[in-house]
């Protein structure tokens, strides 16, 4: 049985005061709620988020990390650091990270094996094809090579740790979603390569959410998707209401 996960990405918003702020209302919009959420917040917001959301279910989780320990390595975070706070996801090889800041399958995979070979922190796996690979019909293809490169010397105990997120890109912050037939397409596709690169235990185990334009309007449709087990929401997390109408998918 998977528990639905829903995570936040707020990339680069909120100021120290206004993740409070947003801590505070969701925390009181959030009780009682059973479906699991994390914020990944920036790195300066990360310590005021674990701090805000103890006592609660909320998890706090990191936008990126460094694969090496410590070192000359200016404007990087190591693993250690992220532990020290007590986050407990890390977003690794978001789009965003790999169009403008060079990330590549080879480092994704390296930051992977640190996260689960020296934290108990969840890495939350971001894969998708572009627009002009999804026309080509190679949106499979690029997916499947994604995770293969990804997932490289990954034993299945630590590849059911991985939460993976689809995002096509053409879905990021253009309001265009996929339609929920499309996002269950690949998903479905993604837990068939799980399964042939591990086995059918650790496909049925891992969590898949979907990511790109996810809002309350378009939410339950998404998440009533059978293999569909969360989202990862961009814009629609930065207001507690809305993130909270999403969670009550
Ligand atoms: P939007 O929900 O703003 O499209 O962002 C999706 C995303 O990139 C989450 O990681």
């Amino acid at each position: 049985m998977r528990i639905p996960f829903i995570a936040g990405n707020w990339k680069m918003y909120k100021t120290k005061k206004e993740a409070l702020e947003f801590a505070e209302s969701f925390k009181q919009l959030y009780k009682d709620t059973d479906i699991r959420a994390a914020i990944c917040a920036p790195f300066t917001q990360l310590d005021t988020l674990v701090e805000a959301f103890r006592g609660t279910s909320i998890g706090v989780g990191a936008q990126n990390v460094h694969f090496e320990d410590e070192g000359a390595f200016t404007g990087e975070i190591s693993v250690a650091m992220l532990k020290e706070i007590g986050v407990d996801y890390c977003i690794v090889g978001h789009s965003e990270r790999r169009q403008y800041f060079a990330e590549t399958d080879e480092t994704v995979n390296l930051k992977l094996k640190k996260l689960l070979t020296e934290s108990a922190i969840r890495p939350i796996l971001c894969v998708g094809e572009n627009l002009s690979q999804r026309e080509a019909g190679k949106e499979k293809e690029v997916v499947s090579q994604q995770i293969e490169k990804d997932f490289a010397g990954l034993t299945s105990e630590q590849a059911e740790q991985i939460v993976i997120a689809y995002e096509p890109i053409w879905a990021i912050g253009t309001g265009k979603t996929a339609s929920a037939e499309q996002a269950e397409e690949m998903c479905a596709f993604i837990r068939t390569i799980v399964e042939e690169l591990y086995d059918e235990d650790t496909c049925d185990k891992v969590i898949i959410q979907y990511g790109g334009s996810v809002k309350p309007e378009n939410a339950t449709e998404i998440m009533n998707m059978d293999e569909i087990d969360g989202a990862l929401v961009g814009g629609a997390s930065l207001i507690p209401s809305k993130f909270m109408d999403i969670i009550n998918f």
